[in-house]
């Protein structure tokens, strides 16, 4: 009775990411009413400056535009709009966009889609440059809505551009070659790469060589670029962040052809952390995506009050000015917190610069050195020590081992609570398989190096007997 469409399972829903989720709703710690429930690191949200947001809106309290003092914006806001958006709030999103860039580069308002978050820019933006059946290539790993957002209903694929933990998973023109060539192989005709800058779930931001080789890639090859700036207002520390407009300003080219082929997409809810507002924006250099993605945009309009709420926010300049600095600084604090109560247990993690997540490397906790291993230690995780946290392969890894671990979506308190329930895991993990046959070993090789803990060989060894038996 129900359409294909409604029926099919590319939805991505049942992928672990969505289902630690899944996990944590049925079970959410509470500081006082549920201490021994389950931690959400899962979900990459910005908690870390509402009080920012908090105290600007009890300065401005006719900012809603629903109060006695500001009737007649309430008339306005309400009744119809077309779908072309307020100018006064696309004006101050492109001006928000070139500040977080350090207004190296201008963004031109009438060159801005606004879409209901980067959800609908990005599906969008796929409508407007792909049919059913084309192909987007993008570098691994990557954010598993993907698999919703630039799949399911436009019918386009994906295909993996593979990056490796060997080089601190860079995109290479070999990957990049690879990749291309891997879609042809399937009959699929590549229509563009879309990149995450920053990288959800990496924590990095792309560095000038990796965007001057895709700026060349899509180039020679006649291709779209999209870059998700989503986390460009994250970058907490060196190397910082370079937008693809800039590259495509210092190379001459903005007024060229390849700069059509370039889009942007951005949305509010990581840097401003305001998810259930719904703010996108898709900016694309060529007229037609402009116009047909304006058309599209009637699907998932962001209300006129939220557009006038933030007009009057990011007009604000003191208030951007201090924000992004302050939120920036909260953001190093709290990275550097998790990652030295990881380190202090034995952990590592890639070394990052921006987002809301680490990209932890949990090799050494594995049973064995595959996906099953991977799936294996991510359970015990959830349902024994508490934490749900999202597993490399729900965002396509190529290598077992690495999870994302959020840590802006909760109080301090909570992320140390986090930690020590997982060092107590890490020690009975090593106390199970601690046997004097391996202890040898493990004094060995401690001896070798004074700088990490005994567990880490102890479960080094320990993963290597198991991944052999397991190859038998
Ligand atoms: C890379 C990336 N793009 C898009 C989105 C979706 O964002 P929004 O809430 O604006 O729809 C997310 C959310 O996590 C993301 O990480």
């Amino acid at each position: 009775m129900l359409s294909a469409k409604a029926t099919c399972n590319s939805h991505g829903q049942d992928s672990s990411y969505f289902l630690g989720w899944e996990e944590y709703e049925k079970n959410p710690y509470h500081p006082v009413n549920n201490p021994n429930g389950m931690i959400q690191m899962g979900l990459a949200e910005n908690q870390l400056s509402f009080d920012l947001l908090e105290s600007w809106l009890n300065n401005n309290p006719d900012s809603s535009g629903f109060t006695a003092q500001s009737v007649s914006s309430f008339k306005e806001l309400a009744l119809f709009q077309d779908y072309h958006g307020l100018p006064a709030f696309k004006n101050a999103l492109a001006d928000f966009m070139s500040e977080i860039r350090d207004n190296k580069v201008t963004f031109n308002p009438n060159n801005l889609v606004l879409t209901a978050g980067a959800t609908s820019a990005n599906e969008t933006l796929m409508f407007c440059v792909a049919d059913p059946g084309d192909a987007f290539l993008i570098p691994t790993p990557y954010y598993p809505g993907f698999d919703r957002d630039l799949k399911w209903r436009t019918g386009a694929e994906i295909v993996p551009i593979h990056c490796s933990s060997s080089n601190g998973f860079r995109i290479t023109q070999s990957a990049l070659e690879d990749a291309y060539q891997q879609a042809q192989k399937q009959n699929l005709k590549v229509k563009g790469v879309l990149v995450t800058n920053p990288s959800n779930p990496l924590g990095t931001s792309l560095s000038l060589h990796e965007l001057e080789l895709l700026v060349s890639f899509i180039s020679s090859k006649k291709l779209h670029l999209i870059s998700d700036e989503i986390y460009s207002g994250t970058v907490f520390s060196s190397p910082g962040f370079i937008s693809i407009m800039e590259v495509l300003k210092n190379k001459d080219l903005l007024n060229t052809d390849v700069a059509k082929q370039v889009h942007i997409v951005y949305s509010l809810s990581k840097d401003l952390g305001l998810p259930g507002f719904r703010i996108g924006a898709i900016y694309s250099n060529d007229d037609v995506v402009v116009s047909a993605a304006t058309k599209m945009s009637s699907f998932g309009l962001i209300s006129s009050q939220t557009q006038y709420l933030l007009s009057q926010i990011l007009s604000d300049k003191k208030f951007t000015k201090n924000y992004l600095t302050e939120n920036r600084k909260r953001l190093k604090q709290r990275h550097d917190m998790l990652e030295k109560a990881l380190h202090k247990t034995g952990i590592s993690c890639l070394k990052g610069n921006a987002g809301l997540f680490s990209w932890v490397d949990m090799r050494c906790l594995l049973s064995s050195q595959t996906f099953e291993g991977e799936m294996e230690l991510w359970k015990k995780i959830v349902y024994d020590v508490g934490l749900n946290i999202s597993p490399g392969s729900s965002c396509h890894c190529s290598e077992p081992g690495w999870f994302r671990v959020c840590f802006a979506n909760m109080s301090k308190e909570t992320l140390v609570l986090a930690m020590q329930r997982l060092s107590s895991f890490v020690d009975s993990s090593v106390k199970k398989t601690n046997h004097n046959h391996w202890r040898r070993h493990v004094n060995k090789s401690s001896r070798k190096s004074k700088s990490l803990p005994k567990w880490v060989f102890s479960l080094s060894f320990a993963t290597t007997r198991s991944g052999k038996n397991s190859d038998r």
